[in-house]
């Protein structure tokens, strides 16, 4: 098939290259010029394990073109994705700008009837809109299709090659066999591919990401009552997550969700609700007991220090939102950075992927480290933002020879508390039992 992506960014690039993959002629376009000038010579933009490989051969095999040239994308594809941010606006609302632009431009470069799928996530009604743009303005037929993407930065090229599932949201039979047809080699071991209306698929998008952002936080909360009762979060997770009912995944307590979506779909979605007249109070509280938790450990280190941060070396290991990405957008580390900066400390940081961009965002104001260890020297406590792999197993008495003081706020409870205790630190966890 002949397809075309708009907005080569993770959701673009990476499904782009999945199709091309799997035998489709695919161009990738993007705005940024320098971006795809880089993506022709096989030069990835972002960090994603095993993409860069892929995009190689691929562009090698010549199934995966790239062009900063909408029109060339339209008119050489049948099927057109749309893979465009739909960011935050003031209001919390999505912005959906970049949408429903780049439709009203691709309305007037048609040269066929089309496919238009709808890959970012958008508000529910917004594919409706873009239909009847194209049905008032287009010289040809056009079947648009909200087509959510729930991949995962970091494991996002095996959640496109193998997702759970695909959401197809069309009332247009045969446009969705062929959108099932393109989809085929990544359910063959039978994950479903649903076909539901384009509202209930916007809203699905919608739903997955806020359920997720909701599970995360009540065990967040549930943390901050252990650490008042002196339970143990971690024994909970394990006692409760062993229920199918409830499942394992999404059940780590920690300093609170960031990346692209998660915060701003839970405030979108509750713009939407707001809209349409329905107070969504579940995810009222959710955005709202996050933004607190990535205070929550500020508030741990101040107390440590007895409100005594100026000119303290704080070593802060991980950058990025999560493991295995270098995406910083919405990250905890921004709230914990700023809130050290703020209160006079001295911060150095070490993130196995996202130094390039940390330095875009900080600048000279922080100390970037080449190693994890090295951002320990003369530290006066260590904070772990993101669980990175590498972070997990400690030589505990090289790091106590290197920091000036023996302190650990394990933002993302990967230690034992016990084992760094004995070792002679000062433990802090979320919703870890205290130190007697
Ligand atoms: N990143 C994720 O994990 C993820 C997962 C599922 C869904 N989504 C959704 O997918 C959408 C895209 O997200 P992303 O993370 O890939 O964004 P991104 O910022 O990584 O990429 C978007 C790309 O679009 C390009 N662009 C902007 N305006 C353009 C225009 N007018 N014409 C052509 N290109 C343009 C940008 O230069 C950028 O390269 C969003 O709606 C997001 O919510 C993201």
């Amino acid at each position: 098939m002949k397809i075309s992506v708009i907005g080569t960014g993770y959701v673009g690039l990476v499904q782009g290259v999945c199709f091309a993959d799997t035998g489709n002629n695919v161009i990738c376009m993007d705005i940024d010029k320098k971006k795809i000038r880089n993506l022709k010579r096989g030069s990835i933009p972002i960090y994603e394990p095993g993409l860069e490989e892929l995009v190689k051969r691929n562009i090698k095999d010549g199934r995966l073109k790239f062009t900063a040239k909408l029109k060339e994308a339209v008119e050489k594809s049948k099927i057109i994705f749309l893979c465009l941010p739909t960011p935050q606006t003031e209001d919390g609302s999505a912005d959906t700008t970049h949408v429903m632009e780049v439709s009203k431009k691709i309305a007037g470069f048609l040269n066929e009837s089309k496919i238009i799928v709808s890959k970012s996530t958008v508000p529910v009604g917004t594919v409706e809109k873009i239909q009847g743009y194209f049905r008032q303005n287009g010289k040809h037929d056009v079947c648009v299709i909200s087509n959510p993407e729930f991949l995962k930065e970091g494991t996002a090229l095996q959640d496109s090659l193998k997702p759970d599932r695909i959401i197809i949201g069309t009332g247009d039979k045969n446009a969705a066999a062929v959108l099932a047809e393109l989809y085929e080699p990544f359910v063959r071991t039978g994950n479903p591919v649903i076909v539901m209306d384009e509202k209930s698929a916007e809203m699905t998008k919608y739903a997955a990401n806020s359920f997720l952002a909701t599970k995360i936080t009540f065990m967040n909360d549930l943390a901050n009552l252990c650490e008042k009762v002196g339970a143990d979060i971690e024994s909970i997770r394990r006692g409760i997550g062993s229920d199918p009912r409830i499942g394992k995944s999404f059940l780590f307590a920690g300093i609170g969700y960031g990346g692209s979506c998660f915060p701003k779909d839970v405030k979108a979605l509750v713009k939407t609700s707001a809209v349409h007249g329905h107070k969504l109070r579940i995810l009222e509280s959710v955005d709202r007991i996050n933004e607190d938790q990535k205070k929550m450990i500020i508030l741990k280190i101040k107390n440590h220090f007895k409100g005594e941060l100026k000119g303290k070396a704080i070593a802060v290991w991980g950058v990025a939102f999560k493991p295995q990405t270098d995406d910083i957008r919405e990250a905890p580390s921004a709230v914990i950075i700023s809130s050290l900066l703020k209160e006079g400390a001295k911060v150095r940081v070490h993130d196995p992927a996202a130094m390039t961009n940390a330095k875009k965002v900080y600048g000279s104001k922080i100390k970037y480290s080449k190693s994890a260890y090295s951002a320990l020297k003369g530290a006066d406590a260590l904070v772990v933002v993101t669980e990175w792999n590498e972070f997990r197993r400690l030589d505990l008495n090289s790091i106590k020879s290197l920091m000036k003081t023996p302190v650990i706020f394990d933002g993302r409870n990967i230690y034992d508390p016990d084992e760094v205790r004995e070792a002679g630190f000062v433990y802090h966890g979320v919703g870890r039992k205290m130190q007697k």
